[in-house]
């Protein structure tokens, strides 16, 4: 795999090459989802939960970001890797100058952070100090307790507009991609045609300009409550390598999602 680069993904969007993206931890899965053509690594909060085995992401530090994207770096030099900030590790500007330093020396080409409005003079300042963002709107599972579960959100008119306004703020605060997780296709649609930085969707329809899942999730390894939003491939091939390979073909023939992993 050449090197992926913010160039790279602006290119595919302009390309409509869709975007596969993937969370990882570790190096030898992150090496494995290099060599089957993933673009992006992401290093979620997500491992709170399917590595920590906390109920939330709310109990992950930066160090343990920073742990694992060492991590994901050594197995998949020329990924595109993006490391989360965790919470209230950018709760103010000072915080999210402070948290990305041992991120980004750990070998993440961009922080991800969940938020709207509060976010914007952070992402400004942080795009200026030579790091890349990616936002991240719609259920943002730092602010579970804020919604009183995992749900879809922007489902009314109001809400919808507001984050097509979020999303337009952010890219013009200097974020360079944005996630949507859990919202609405058609509202996914409307976003990813008015913005020109490439869209990641999870729960967003086949809509956005690419795709993410978590590891786990994909291979049927989360056991109990499967969101409605993923697909277990390892299930239906059998053998890991497979796996992925079906899921970055299915993203980029947008097979996947379908409607039935749709809101
Ligand atoms: O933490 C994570 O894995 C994420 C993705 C679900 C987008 O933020
Ligand atoms: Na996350």
């Amino acid at each position: 795999m050449a090197k992926i680069t913010t160039a790279v993904l602006q290119k595919m969007k302009q390309q409509s090459d869709k975007i596969t993206m993937l969370t990882a931890y570790d190096a030898s899965f992150a090496k494995l989802f290099a060599e089957q053509g993933v673009e992006v690594l992401l290093i979620g909060d997500s491992l709170g939960m399917v590595l920590q085995g906390h109920g939330d992401t709310l109990p992950v530090t930066v160090n343990d970001i920073a742990y694992h994207t060492r991590a994901v770096r050594a197995g998949a030099p020329d990924a595109f890797v993006i490391a989360d900030m965790p919470f209230m590790s950018y709760g103010t500007l000072e915080q999210a100058l402070q948290s990305v330093v041992p991120l980004m020396q750990a070998g993440a080409n961009m922080v991800k952070l969940e938020g709207g409005d509060f976010l914007l003079p952070t992402v400004k300042a942080l795009t200026e100090r030579g790091v890349p963002v990616c936002g991240h709107l719609g259920l943002t599972p730092q602010s579970v307790h804020i919604f009183g579960g995992y749900k879809v959100q922007g489902k009314t008119d109001t809400a919808a507009d507001a984050m097509v306004a979020q999303a337009k703020a952010l890219q013009d605060a200097g974020a360079q991609l944005l996630v949507l997780e859990c919202i609405p296709t058609a509202l996914a649609k409307r976003i990813t045609e008015a913005l020109s930085i490439p869209v990641i969707g999870i729960g967003a329809g086949n809509v956005t300009d690419g795709q993410v899942l978590v590891m786990h999730d994909l291979l049927g390894i989360s056991s109990g409550y499967i969101p409605k939003f993923s697909k277990n491939y390892l299930a239906q091939t059998g053998e890991i390598r497979s796996a992925i390979a079906a899921y970055v073909s299915e993203v980029k023939s947008q097979t996947f999602p379908a409607s039935e992993h749709s809101f």
